[in-house]
């Protein structure tokens, strides 16, 4: 698999509710924003903390390539909170949270449980990932210029996908160590996407709108309904035999790239 790092910049003037005038729809990817870039960071620092471990040059390279990746989603993605922040959101204490949690995360497990934390977390963001690339219909209706950033970024987590689970395994990350990871992680995860969710359409005045929550509900679960698509790719990963390259993405990875580059000629 080519891991590309495309240093891309996503500048334009971009509505509030930029996915086609839905507020609810355009927090809940904001929300997910709020959490890449101190969650992009401790990815990085988990996988170069087993850096001695890796004999593999093969392996060595995409490290650096997929460190490369992720430290330019963390600065689009702060480039993006900052317009957040500019529409009012409680961008800061939200990314203070999380700095937090993962401070605490740091601090209580061990580095190769640290590691394991990343393989999951990277195996969301590659499921999420090929979901957003597999349904045009989920970024159907949105800006231009955002649609392009997360199809930029759902390409480059499934180009990078393998990279935390080969150096996981190459230090001696076992089943139960990755299982149990993902067990913690899950739960903890989608509670603060429905924290963020929920802070974000406060600070809207629509946490109480049942109309919000169920363009939201009906979004993410029944149309297009990407999530009821993650079960099986999630379940998968519980299987001791799994290895996130076994999710074929390539055939879609390669029409958006196209469509990316198209997108970076026209910039
Ligand atoms: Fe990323
Ligand atoms: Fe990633």
């Amino acid at each position: 698999m080519t891991i590309e790092v495309r240093n891309l910049r996503f500048d334009a003037l971009i509505p509030k509710y930029w996915h086609g005038g839905r507020r609810s729809v355009s927090t809940f990817l904001d929300g997910l924003s709020i959490f890449f870039p101190a969650g992009e960071r401790f990815f990085i620092n988990s996988v170069l903390a087993h850096e001695k471990c890796v004999k593999d040059p093969e392996l060595l390279a995409q490290m650096r390539a997929f460190v490369a990746q992720e430290a330019l989603h963390t600065r689009e993605h702060l480039r993006y909170n900052a317009r957040l922040r500019a529409h009012g959101y409680p961008v800061d204490a939200m990314e203070r949270r999380v700095i937090k949690l993962l401070d605490r995360v740091t601090r209580i497990l061990p580095p190769r449980l640290q590691l394991g934390v990343t393989c999951a977390l990277e195996h969301f963001t590659a499921v999420m990932g090929q979901m957003v690339l597999a349904d045009p219909r989920i970024l159907d209706g949105a800006d231009e210029t955002m649609a392009a950033l997360w199809r930029w970024h759902s390409i480059e987590e499934n180009e990078h996908r393998s990279v935390a689970f080969d150096v996981f395994k190459a230090a001696g990350g076992t089943y139960p160590e990755r299982a149990i990871t993902m067990f913690g992680v899950s739960v903890v995860f989608w509670a603060k996407v429905f924290e963020h969710q929920a802070r974000l359409m406060h600070a809207d005045g629509t946490s109480a709108s049942p109309k919000e929550w169920a363009d939201l509900g009906i979004h993410l679960f029944v149309t297009p309904g990407g999530m009821t698509k993650l079960i099986g790719p999630y379940f998968a990963y519980y299987r001791p035999s799994f290895h996130p390259s076994e999710r074929g993405a390539e055939p879609l990875l390669d029409t958006y790239r196209t469509a990316l580059a198209n997108f970076e000629a026209a910039a």
